[in-house]
């Protein structure tokens, strides 16, 4: 296999790691790019290249995630199958803003899209240890009110009410709040802030952190980066049901 400069543990040439040069990142894009078009596969399953094809992506998003020039790469390891699947579809279609991910993803079929969320929600490596806790009281006992138990004045459901009690997430579409750090989780929550990350409509997300202030993004992103692991990982099984607000991107259970 050409273009994938290497897999993990082995680090991401200089270039992608630091503020890149230019022609040398579009190459390693391009690269990528023909690496990850083939004709979209049917229902028999994931091809039994995917494991090789995949490195391309865990170059970027191993189980610790990476810092690049863009900002912080997530895991998606472990994640929700649905839950990934809706992600690529929204770079896709520019629901999500995000250079590098409109890019691979553009000329994916939805087959394929499928075989890459089904490949990533079944692996489970061990997560990154959790930061320090906030060290002001106000701002850990903010997160923690806000996660646990919602604000009922601003009308805030509670985090945990869609992300599950464990905040492992819920499948198949709801993510899990864990092992993400800081800045990530402050990072998602601005982009919906502004726009540049939008889910299905109606969008819970987007109508959330519309009643958040500056200082509950902190203090959601410090509290949640701060959390030990549970025991069990692994997201609840779903779907979800009583949810305290309606999501577009979440599968209701048929009744
Ligand atoms: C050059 C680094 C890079 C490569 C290679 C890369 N990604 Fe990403 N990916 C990112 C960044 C950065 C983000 C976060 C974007 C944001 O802030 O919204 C992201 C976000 C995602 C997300 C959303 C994660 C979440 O928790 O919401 C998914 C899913 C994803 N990428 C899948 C893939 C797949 C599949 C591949 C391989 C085809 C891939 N990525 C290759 C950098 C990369
Ligand atoms: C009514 C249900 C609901 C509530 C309440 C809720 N969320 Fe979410 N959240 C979702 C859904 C559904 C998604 C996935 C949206 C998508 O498909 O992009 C999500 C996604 C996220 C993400 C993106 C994760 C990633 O890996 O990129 C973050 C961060 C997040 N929520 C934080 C919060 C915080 C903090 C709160 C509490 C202040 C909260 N959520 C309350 C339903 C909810």
């Amino acid at each position: 296999m050409t273009g994938v400069p290497c897999g993990p543990p082995c680090p991401l040439p200089r270039s992608l790691t630091e503020r890149p040069a230019w022609p040398t990142t579009a190459a390693w894009i391009a690269a990528l790019i023909g690496l990850l078009s083939w004709p979209a596969i049917g229902a028999a399953g994931p091809p039994p290249e995917m494991d090789e094809r995949m490195r391309a992506c865990t170059a970027c998003h191993g189980s610790e995630g990476i810092r690049i020039d863009e900002g912080y790469v997530p895991r998606i390891e472990g994640k929700p199958a649905g839950y990934l699947f809706n992600q690529l579809v929204h770079f896709r279609e520019h629901r999500r803003t995000n250079a590098t991910m409109n890019h691979l993803v553009e000329w994916m079929s939805d087959d394929y899209m499928a075989a890459i969320a089904n490949w990533f929600a079944d692996r489970e490596p061990p997560y990154p240890d959790p930061a320090e806790p906030p060290r002001r009281e106000a701002l850990r006992e903010r997160g923690e009110q806000l996660v646990r138990a919602g604000d009922a004045d601003r009308d805030i459901p509670a985090c945990q009410a869609c992300h599950g009690e464990r905040l492992a997430g819920v499948r198949p579409d709801t993510p899990g709040l864990i092992g993400l750090p800081e800045h990530y989780i402050a990072g998602q929550l601005g982009a919906w802030q502004v726009g540049r990350r939008q889910a299905a409509e109606p969008d819970c997300m987007a109508t959330i952190v519309e009643r958040l202030s500056e200082r509950d993004v902190e203090a959601v992103a410090a509290w949640l980066a701060s959390r030990p692991l549970p025991d069990n990982t692994r997201p609840a099984a779903g779907p979800a049901t009583d949810l305290p607000m309606q999501c577009g991107s979440v599968e209701r259970p048929s009744s």
